[in-house]
């Protein structure tokens, strides 16, 4: 036991134990989330069969999921001066697990959020629509951030998922815009700007017109007997399945 009571440097391998085991948290942490994704991307799956099987129709064009870099997630928190942690991780950033559904109708976005939000572990956590509130720049879709439990050895955990869904034509506007985020030298900016507002307006209104075609198609389309609407429902379920 030293005489005085001053503290004693630690070791190096004290430094390294805390290091590691840090590490293993940070690990177990993103475990949570690629879980939770990956539970929210199967159940997309499920419900888009459902769908076939029960209405003949497929409303999810696609599914695209990804997760937060480490880099992104220490820049966020770095940005928003909240503490670099586990903790702050879980309790600050609710996208780190990221889902985007790109639907072909604008009326099936709305369908699928219902359909995620009936599933009876998910829990609505926020919802913000920006198709019926379009953002400044003409940014349209529709952000839930739900959670739903994940099932570890050590415990169960309820994670955050960020659900982005939109339309086809949505997608293809985000998409032209985001890339602007990472030209700083562009010298008509305003203009470009201003184009791409004329296009989101463009664009709404080719989701309507679209979803209206599609409607009336289905409307023309039933048959008149009940046994040639069963097989005609099997023939195009045979389709879809082989
Ligand atoms: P972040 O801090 O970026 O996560 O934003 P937020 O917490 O204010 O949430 P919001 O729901 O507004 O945006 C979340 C995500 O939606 C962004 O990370 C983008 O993927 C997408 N997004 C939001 N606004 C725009 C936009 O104007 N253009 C494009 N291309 N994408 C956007
Ligand atoms: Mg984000």
């Amino acid at each position: 036991m030293p005489e005085n009571n001053a503290i004693q440097p630690r070791t190096m391998l004290e430094n390294n134990l805390e290091m590691f085991d840090q590490m293993l948290e940070f690990k177990k942490l993103l475990l949570r989330y690629s879980s939770a994704m990956k539970m929210i991307c199967t159940r997309l799956q499920i419900l888009d069969e459902d769908y076939a099987i029960m209405y003949e129709r497929n409303p999810i064009h696609s599914i695209k999921s990804r997760l937060k870099t480490t880099a992104s997630i220490i820049e966020k928190l770095h940005r928003k001066k909240l503490p670099i942690s586990i903790e702050s991780i879980s309790e600050n950033l609710h996208d780190v697990a990221g889902i985007r559904i790109i639907c072909s109708y604008l009326d099936d976005v709305y369908e699928i959020s219902r359909a995620i939000q009936k599933q009876k572990d998910i829990k609505l956590k926020s919802i913000k629509d920006y198709i019926s509130f379009p953002k400044e720049n003409g940014y349209r879709s529709l952000h839930l951030i739900v959670s739903i439990p994940v099932n570890l050895l050590s415990d169960v955990y309820d994670v955050d998922v960020e659900i982005q869904i939109r339309t086809i034509a949505m997608d293809f506007w985000a998409s032209l815009e985001h890339t602007l985020k990472y030209k700083k030298q562009i010298k008509n900016m305003d203009e470009i700007m201003e184009r791409l507002q004329y296009c989101a307006e463009s664009i709404s209104e080719l989701d309507i017109a679209m979803m209206t075609i599609r409607n009336s198609i289905e409307l023309d389309d039933s048959p008149s007997d009940v046994k040639s609407q069963l097989i005609e429902k099997l023939k195009k379920l045979e389709k879809e399945f082989n």
